[in-house]
């Protein structure tokens, strides 16, 4: 799987269920990125999300959620350990429990990390990234270096 996340200088991703900062070239590059897939998504990131058209959002919650596909901790790890990776989804867009679960499961092999060229408020903040190392980094723009990270 693949995580894509966006943080600012001072490693902040989210406030008050909202991303912390706008930046119109990370967003279209997440589109870009995501269109055609499936994406593993927190049922609070979900709730907060507009819609995403062209993406399949598989919803992480311990609940049923109406009108979209959802899977629970326990039917995830489930199938983590029968298919391995081939029934994950392609990205995990966050947030932070989410990103911590696979990280915690070992699923992720590649991070798309958006540097947002700002230090900002928050109350969520990227988890710990252990085992990877950055490989690549690319300018999208003055307010945006896009960080690729492999193990
Ligand atoms: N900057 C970025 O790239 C980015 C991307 C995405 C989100 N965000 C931000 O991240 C924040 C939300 O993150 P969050 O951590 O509060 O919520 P989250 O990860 O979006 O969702 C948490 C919910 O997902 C389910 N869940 C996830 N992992 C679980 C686990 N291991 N065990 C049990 N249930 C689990 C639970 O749903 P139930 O309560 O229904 O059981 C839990 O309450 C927001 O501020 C959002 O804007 C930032």
């Amino acid at each position: 799987m693949k995580m894509m996340v966006a943080a600012s200088l001072n490693n902040i991703i989210g406030k008050n269920n909202k991303l912390p900062f706008t930046c119109k070239e990370d967003l279209r590059w997440f589109k870009f990125m995501t269109m055609d897939s499936s994406c593993l998504v927190g049922r609070v990131t979900y709730e907060s999300l507009p819609k995403l058209p062209g993406r399949k959002l598989v919803v992480l919650s311990s609940k049923a959620i109406n009108g979209v596909t959802s899977v629970t901790v326990d039917q995830l790890e489930k199938e983590i350990a029968i298919y391995k990776c081939d029934f994950l989804p392609k990205w995990v867009i966050g947030g932070k429990k989410v990103y911590e679960f696979c990280l915690s499961k070992n699923i992720i092999d590649e991070i798309y990390l958006s540097r947002i060229q700002e230090e900002c408020e928050g109350d969520v903040c990227l988890p710990e990234i252990k085992g990877f190392r950055k490989v690549s980094e690319l300018k999208l723009s003055k307010d945006c270096i896009l960080e690729r990270w492999n193990k």
